[in-house]
């Protein structure tokens, strides 16, 4: 068998690691950042819901700690933990000496937090984020080290965004081909040792989340917040994929799920060149596996910048599951 054909490639993951740090400068360029009344908003379940300590929180899959960062505004101390060992190398290098002074680093799979050797002060955290990242993981096993993590009342915040939403349809229409298409030149996931992972991905993602079950015995006060999912969470279309997969709910009855609809919300001022950038960071190296066939990409890309026209206001599906430790 070629060394190829035994890779284990995942998503995001694999194609991620062995990444320096200008690919994670240009993954928090190209990606959309989420305005401060997103983490106001955590804040005030966390404090409606606990006894309001901040005194640590702790951002999963924190890649460059891009999101650690914005959690030391309010957090005394912000750990970071995540798989990738040259992500958390690149990430002293792109945050604020300021800020950086109370963050840790600290290499992790989400699923063995519990063991990871954190300082014995970090071991408790009133926050755990996990930002672009849960459909990744294993998400029982996670979720217990979440759980083992967090002070009792303690707040877990997982979200998830997904494609940028155009205010012209032709303009969606241009963007879920190119990212369908970009997804196609990965293939094959089936039998491949990385489609587990992919169906994973792909289940979360069809499921709003709502796959992602927090057991009624360890966690209270769940809510599901969904803006813009009246448009996928999905990057690309099922045709994108070469197996089959199904939504799949696992919410409790007492879960309350808030869906709206705000094309204001998480907007920014997008051209097709940031459009571009994004799925360049959202299928890291995909241009290797396209080859020739690269050039669809660029005529695609004209395609959306004559559509565009320029600038324009995009939003996107968002994703937030809050729930307390019991
Ligand atoms: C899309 S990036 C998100 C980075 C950052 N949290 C953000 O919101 O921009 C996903 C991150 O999850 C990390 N990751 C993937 N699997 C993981 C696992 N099992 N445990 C911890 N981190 C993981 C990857 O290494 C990557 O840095």
């Amino acid at each position: 068998m070629s060394q190829t054909s035994t890779r284990l490639e995942t998503p995001f993951t694999t194609a991620a690691l062995g990444s320096d740090v200008s690919f994670w400068k240009s993954y928090i360029a190209s990606r959309p950042n989420p305005p401060e009344t997103f983490f106001r908003l955590i804040n005030e379940y966390h404090t409606n819901h606990s006894d309001g300590r901040m005194e640590v929180a702790h951002d999963v899959g924190t890649g460059p700690g891009n999101i650690a960062a914005r959690l030391a505004s309010y957090y005394d101390q912000v750990v970071g933990s995540d798989v990738n060992e040259q992500a958390l190398a690149a990430a002293p290098k792109l945050i604020s000496p300021d800020l950086l002074e109370r963050m840790t680093f600290v290499q992790s799979p989400a699923e063995k937090l519990v063991t990871a050797g954190l300082p014995t002060e970090l071991q408790q955290t009133d926050l755990v984020v996990v930002s672009e990242c849960m459909p990744l993981l294993d998400a029982p096993r996670a979720l217990e080290a979440f759980h083992a993590l967090l002070r009792p009342g303690g707040t877990l915040a997982i979200y998830f965004y997904g494609r940028p939403i155009f205010p012209d349809p032709v303009c969606d229409e241009i963007y879920d081909r190119m990212a369908t298409r970009i997804c196609q030149f990965l293939l094959p996931f089936k039998g491949t040792p990385g489609e587990p992972f992919h169906r994973r991905g792909a289940e979360g993602l069809v499921s709003f989340l709502d796959n992602i079950a927090l057991p009624a015995g360890d966690w209270q006060n769940v809510q599901r917040y969904k803006w813009n999912c009246d448009y996928p969470l999905l990057f690309n279309s099922p045709e994108g994929f070469d197996f089959e997969f199904h939504p799949v709910d696992r919410r409790a009855p007492s879960e309350v799920t808030h869906d709206i609809v705000d094309r204001e919300f998480w907007v920014h001022e997008w051209d097709a060149d940031d459009v571009k950038a994004y799925l360049d960071s959202v299928y890291p190296h995909y241009r290797h596996q396209a080859g020739e066939s690269y050039a669809e990409i660029e005529a695609m890309r004209e395609e959306l910048r004559a559509a565009m026209g320029g600038k324009q206001k995009v939003t996107f599906s968002v994703v937030l599951v809050l729930g307390s430790k019991k």
